[in-house]
């Protein structure tokens, strides 16, 4: 089977970006699943419902979530009734919403798993910790197909968990930082691996903030407000799996367009 994960979604603009994106992605061939994350789609982070609904309907099949979850208040409406939307499993128990969820593809059962690392990035438990018993119940259902996003500051945390997983899961994928890694592969017992994916979102931007703000940012050691960028040009980042039987990767494929706001490649 072939699976895409859109790295990062940033602005709101970012669900036509992906629209248009996808359309040009699939001239090559269909996907039987489409992950992204989108704890960033709203314009200042977060993600309301009505966000989350366009993300089903550009063709999204699971929306993954990480630090910045809770950033629109919206999420607390819409969060326990959006069966397509992951948060890390690894908050407390009690937190709104669910740590994995089941998609049926037709053809398999895949679980979308999210996690979030506690190395520069959270004060949440480590991933390391409770993942093991969460796999294992997902395997309790026969799954095999098993997609993590592993959302994380820390490169280091990141390769860890890749190598922690090898041969468990299906893939294990970075988000958060929105720079792309150069290190998609394939891990010896079969899981598909890349640090970071990388960001869906304004091209010309401190990954996703706005230039000038940034500059700010760090020239007076003060926080402002947060702004994003322009949203054209925009970045999209994916990458694109195909699994086994098994459901153990045999590919991986990174994916980079830049468009402007008609869809043309720049
Ligand atoms: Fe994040």
């Amino acid at each position: 089977m072939r699976l895409l994960f859109i790295g990062d979604m940033v602005g709101p603009a970012s669900i036509d970006l992906a629209e248009m994106a996808l359309r040009r992605l699939r001239r090559e061939g269909s996907f039987d699943l489409v992950v992204a994350n989108g704890e960033n789609v709203s314009v200042r982070n977060g993600l309301a419902e009505s966000e989350y609904r366009a993300l089903l309907s550009i063709g999204v099949d699971v929306v993954t979530l990480g630090n910045h979850a809770w950033d629109n208040h919206d999420i607390y409406n819409y969060i326990d009734d959006a069966s397509r939307l992951v948060r890390p499993f690894n908050y407390p128990p009690g937190t709104p919403g669910q740590g994995w969820c089941l998609v049926d593809t037709g053809k398999h059962q895949v679980a979308v798993l999210a996690a979030m690392g506690n190395a520069l990035c959270s004060a949440l438990p480590s991933p390391f910790l409770g993942i093991e018993g969460v796999l294992a119940d997902i395997k309790a259902e026969g799954i095999r197909h098993i997609v993590v996003d592993i959302h994380a500051e820390a490169t280091s945390e990141k390769v860890t968990l890749g190598y922690f997983l090898d041969g468990q899961v299906s893939a294990v994928l970075g988000t958060h930082t929105h720079v792309p890694t150069a290190d998609a592969r394939l891990l010896p017992a079969g899981t598909a691996y890349q640090t970071d994916v990388g960001m869906t979102g304004p091209y010309e931007s401190v990954i996703g903030l706005d230039i000038d703000l940034a500059k700010t940012r760090f020239t007076t050691q003060r926080p402002s407000r947060y702004r994003q960028a322009p949203a054209w040009p925009g970045v999209f980042n994916a990458t694109a799996l195909t699994l086994n039987e098994a459901g153990l990767a045999v590919d991986i494929k990174t994916h980079q367009f830049i468009l402007n706001e008609e869809g043309g490649l720049l």
